[in-house]
C-alpha cells in the first residue's frame, strides 16, 4: 500500500471494516444489522428431526469448527433450544434458486434456511467463515446480519491432474475439503494420460500393473525414484466420491481418448495403432500414441466405462478428446481403410465418429459426455458438453451450436501458469496468471447473446501437474487463486470488487495457515528493486518496495533481521549504503501477515550477477517454463527457467566496466518433452565441441562472441557445474546474449546464476 492510500485507509478502512465479514465467495446479498451473537461450546445446533441430509451438513460444520476454531458444538433435534444455530429446511424458503439459502444472525441466534441439501450446506460453510474471522481459538461473536445467497453458475470446477503426478487419497480429500470451503462443486479428476493410468479397472489389471508406473529419466539419481506412479483402488475411489458427495461436490472422472493414451497402449498394445508396446511416457507434452478404432477397442472402452460409471455417479463423464495428433492414424493402412469404409473426410472426422460412438454408449447408460473443445473439430454428438481450453473460441462456437460449455481457457484458468515472476516463484509455465487476472475472468464471452450465454455452465480452473510433483506445489498453485475463481463462479458480478476481495483475503490466509494449506503469498510478496548499476557506481542504492496486488503495508529492515510490525513502514523509495541486506514483509490492516519476508542482499557480488529465472528470453520465442532439476523432485526449490524452443536468454544492462571474467552456475536438465509437430520450431545452433557450449554474445545474439565455454560430458560430470571464462575489456552497459549450443537431441541446460567478476591481478 502506498503511503497516501495508507493514510486514507487509516481514516476510512476502520469504518469499512467496522464489522469485518470476510466471506469468500461474497454472498449475493448481505446486510449488516445491529448487535452480535456469541457462539461458544454450549451453543446448540438445531437440526430438523429425521433429516439425515441436514444432519450431515450440520456435522460438517461441527467438524470444521472443531478442527479450525477449537469449538465443540453439539447437534440437537429439540426445536425449542434457545440461543441456537438453527438449520431449517423449507420448501418455500425465500431463496428459490437451487443451492441457495438465507442466513440470519440476530442477538438471539443464527438461522439457516434452504430448500435443498446443498443450500443448507452452503449456509453452513458461510457460517463457518463468519465464525473464523481471525486466527483465534474458542468462542467468537458474529455480527448480526442477513444473507440471501445462491450461486451464479452450476459448474464451479477444479481439475486435478493425478496422472502426471499422483496425489494420495488424503491429499485429494484435503483438496476436496478446500473446494467445499469455497463452494466449488465439481472436481474434474484427470485420471489417465500418457504418463500414468491411475484408476483400478478390475477387468484390465495391466492398466495399473503396467500403466500406473513409469521409469523416470535418470531414475535413482539426484533424488529420482527407480519408478514413479501409483493408482487408486476402487475402494479408494468410492471413499473419495463419498467424501466429495458429503461436501456436495460431484467428481467427474476423465478417461482421455483417443489421444493421451500411451499408458493404455503400454498396458495393452492391441488397443494402440502400431502394435508395438511403448513405455509409459516420461515426456510432458503431446505424445503420439492413440487408440485404434477396432471393435475390440471399443469393447475395451465400453468395459472400462462400465466400471467407471459404477464408481462415479456423476451425470457427466469426461472423455478427453484433446491433443490427439493424428500421425499414427495417418500412417496406418488399417485406420485409413476404416476412414474410407465409414465415408469420412479425414482423421478429424474419424475422431468425431470415435467420440460419437463413446457418447452413444454413455447416453445409453443415462450419462452425458463432456470433452475438451477438440471434440468440436470432427462433429460432435448434439448433447455433448464442451470444455473450452484453447482460449474461449471453442466455448463461443459450442454455445452458438447449442452445446453447454464449461469455461476453462488456457492460460487464463490454467493453474500451472506461474502466478508471479518473483525470483522465488514455484515451478510452472509462463505467462504469469496472477490473482487479479483470475479475479477479472469473465466466464461469459461478450460475443454470446443471452440464449447462448445460458449455455455457459460455469468456469473451472485446471491444476495440471507436470511441474507440480507434490501436494505442496498443487496447493501453492491453487490457493488463493481458487478464492478468486470461487467468486467468479458464485458471486453476482454486480457485487464483486477486487479491492473488497483483497480486504477479505487476510482472514482466508489465516484459515489456510490454520489448516496447514500451503497457499501462495505471491500477490503480496515484497518486490525489492534497485537500479543495480547505479548502486554499483555510487555504493548506495535507492530501494523501491512494491507488491503485485499493490496492497497491504510493507515493513522492512536493513540489518538482516526479520521485519515485524514495529519495523519501518515503507512509505516511498529510500536510500541505503552498500553492502546491506534488505528484508521486507507485507502485513494486512489487522496486523496479520500477507506475505512472509523476502530478502535481497545488496553487495558487489549480488548486484553484478543475475539468477537465470530473472533473465528474459531472447526475442523470437515467448515459451518459458520454470522447472525443477528433476521431474519428480519433492522439493519446491530450486527452479530454473528454460525455453524448450530456444536456449537463449538475455542479461540486459550488464555493466562491463572493469569486468574480467564471467562465471555461470549451470544445471543440466532432462529434455523430457514431447513437442509433436512443434518439434520443428526448436532452434538448433552449431556447436564446436561434442556437448555444445555456453556462449556469451555482446549486444546482439548474432553479435560477436565474447566467450564460449564447452559444456562437460554428461556421463562424467555432475548435474550442476560451474563455467568460467575471461572477457575482453569492455566498458559501459551492454546486453549480453547467453546461449546454450548443446545438441537439441541431448539434455537441456539452464542458468542457475551468472556473475560478472572483476578479478584483480
Ligand atoms: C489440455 O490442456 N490439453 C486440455
Amino acid at each position: 500500500m502506498r503511503f497516501a492510500s495508507l493514510l486514507l485507509c487509516l481514516a476510512l478502512c476502520s469504518l469499512a471494516q467496522a464489522a469485518p465479514v470476510s466471506l469468500i465467495p461474497l454472498p449475493a446479498k448481505l446486510q449488516l444489522a445491529d448487535g452480535m451473537f456469541k457462539v461458544a461450546d454450549d451453543t446448540p445446533i438445531v437440526i430438523p428431526p429425521h433429516d439425515p441430509a441436514a444432519r450431515q451438513d450440520a456435522l460438517y460444520l461441527v467438524d470444521l469448527l472443531a478442527r479450525t476454531r477449537g469449538l465443540h458444538l453439539r447437534l440437537t433435534e429439540n426445536t425449542h433450544a434457545s440461543s441456537a444455530i438453527v438449520f431449517s429446511r423449507d420448501p418455500k424458503a425465500v431463496v428459490s434458486q437451487a443451492e441457495g439459502y438465507t442466513l440470519d444472525v440476530t442477538p438471539q441466534g443464527v438461522r439457516i434456511v434452504a430448500r435443498d441439501d446443498a443450500g443448507l450446506f452452503y449456509g453452513a460453510v458461510t457460517l463457518w467463515q463468519l465464525l473464523t474471522p481471525d486466527a483465534h481459538q474458542g468462542p467468537v461473536s458474529v455480527p448480526a446480519l442477513h444473507i440471501s445467497d445462491w450461486p451464479r453458475f452450476t459448474w464451479r470446477g477444479l481439475m486435478l491432474d493425478s496422472a502426471r503426478h499422483f496425489q494420495n487419497v488424503a491429499e485429494v480429500e484435503q483438496l476436496l475439503d478446500q473446494m467445499a470451503q469455497h463452494k466449488l462443486n465439481v472436481l474434474h479428476w484427470h485420471l489417465t494420460d500418457d504418463q500414468g493410468w491411475r484408476i483400478e479397472i478390475k477387468r484390465y489389471p495391466e492398466l495399473t500393473r503396467v500403466g500406473a508406473w513409469r521409469t523416470p529419466p535418470d531414475a535413482e539419481h539426484d533424488g529420482e525414484p527407480a519408478r514413479y506412479g501409483g493408482f487408486y483402488t476402487q475402494d479408494q475411489i468410492r471413499d473419495v466420491v463419498a467424501y466429495a458427495a458429503a461436501r456436495h461436490i460431484t467428481v467427474v472422472p476423465e478417461i482421455d481418448m483417443p489421444g493421451h493414451a500411451q499408458a493404455v497402449v503400454a498396458s495393452y498394445p492391441q488397443f494402440g495403432v502400431t502394435g508395438k508396446r511403448p513405455p509409459v511416457s516420461v515426456d510432458w507434452g503431446v505424445n503420439p500414441y492413440l487408440y485404434n478404432v477396432d471393435d475390440a477397442t471399443f469393447q475395451f472402452i465400453d468395459n472400462v466405462l462400465d466400471e467407471v460409471m459404477a464408481l462415479f455417479p456423476s451425470h457427466y463423464i469426461h472423455v478427453g478428446g484433446d491433443e490427439a495428433v493424428k500421425d499414427q492414424w495417418k500412417a496406418s493402412p488399417v485406420i485409413q481403410a476404416k476412414i474410407r469404409a465409414l465415408h469420412l473426410k479425414d482423421e478429424d472426422a474419424l475422431q468425431g465418429w470415435f467420440i460419437g460412438r463413446v457418447g452413444g454408449y454413455l447416453a445409453a447408460h443415462g450419462r452425458r459426455l463432456i470433452g475438451w473443445d477438440e471434440i468440436l473439430d470432427g462433429g460432435v454428438p448434439a448433447d455433448a458438453t464442451v470444455m473450452s481450453w484453447r482460449g474461449t473460441d471453442g466455448a463461443i462456437k459450442a454455445a452458438q451450436l447449442g452445446h453447454d460449455v464449461v469455461m476453462s481457457p488456457s492460460p487464463d484458468l490454467y493453474l500451472d501458469s506461474v502466478q508471479s515472476d518473483q525470483p522465488d516463484e514455484a515451478a510452472g509455465r509462463n505467462p504469469v496468471r496472477d490473482l487479479a487476472s483470475i479475479y477479472a475472468f469473465n466466464p461469459i464471452p461478450a460475443s454470446l447473446n443471452a440464449a447462448q450465454a445460458a449455455h455457459v455452465l460455469g468456469a473451472q480452473a485446471n491444476a495440471w501437474t507436470e511441474h507440480m510433483p507434490t501436494m505442496q506445489h498443487v496447493e501453492h498453485a491453487s490457493f488463493p487463486r481458487i478464492d478468486a475463481l470461487s467468486e467468479v463462479d458464485w458471486s453476482p458480478s454486480s457485487v464483486r470488487s477486487w479491492k473488497g476481495f483483497l480486504a477479505r483475503l487476510p482472514a482466508q490466509f489465516e484459515r489456510y495457515a490454520d489448516q496447514q494449506v500451503a497457499y501462495a503469498d505471491s500477490a503480496f510478496a515484497a518486490l525489492i528493486q534497485v537500479d543495480a548499476n547505479a548502486a554499483l557506481k555510487h555504493r548506495r542504492a535507492k530501494v523501491t518496495l512494491s507488491n503485485q496486488a499493490n496492497d497491504g503495508a510493507i515493513h522492512y529492515t536493513v540489518d538482516g533481521s526479520v521485519p515485524d510490525l514495529q519495523a519501518p513502514l515503507y512509505a516511498g523509495p529510500f536510500t541505503v549504503k552498500l553492502p546491506t541486506t534488505i528484508k521486507a514483509a507485507t502485513y494486512a490492516s489487522d496486523g496479520s501477515t500477507l506475505a512472509a519476508a523476502r530478502t535481497r542482499v545488496l553487495d558487489d557480488a549480488s548486484l553484478s550477477s543475475r539468477e537465470g529465472v530473472e533473465l528474459p528470453n531472447c526475442p523470437g520465442s515467448d515459451f518459458r517454463l520454470r522447472i525443477q532439476p528433476m521431474p519428480d523432485a519433492a522439493s519446491m526449490t530450486p527452479v530454473y527457467a528454460v525455453n524448450l524452443f530456444d536456449s537463449c536468454q538475455q542479461y540486459p544492462g550488464a555493466l562491463l566496466d572493469g569486468v574480467t571474467t564471467i562465471h555461470a552456475d549451470v544445471v543440466r536438465l532432462e529434455r523430457n518433452y514431447a513437442l509433436a509437430h512443434e518439434a520443428k520450431l526448436v532452434v538448433s545452433r552449431p556447436h564446436r565441441t561434442p556437448y555444445g557450449e555456453f556462449v556469451v554474445h555482446l549486444d546482439r545474439c548474432d553479435g560477436p562472441a565474447l566467450a564460449s565455454m564447452p559444456l562437460p560430458n554428461p556421463a562424467t560430470s555432475g548435474r550442476q557445474f560451474a563455467l568460467d571464462a575471461s572477457l575482453p575489456a569492455k566498458s559501459g552497459e551492454h546486453t549480453l546474449c547467453l546461449v546454450f549450443t548443446a545438441p537439441t537431441d541431448g539434455p537441456l541446460y539452464a542458468i542457475g546464476r551468472v556473475s560478472l567478476e572483476k578479478h584483480r591481478p
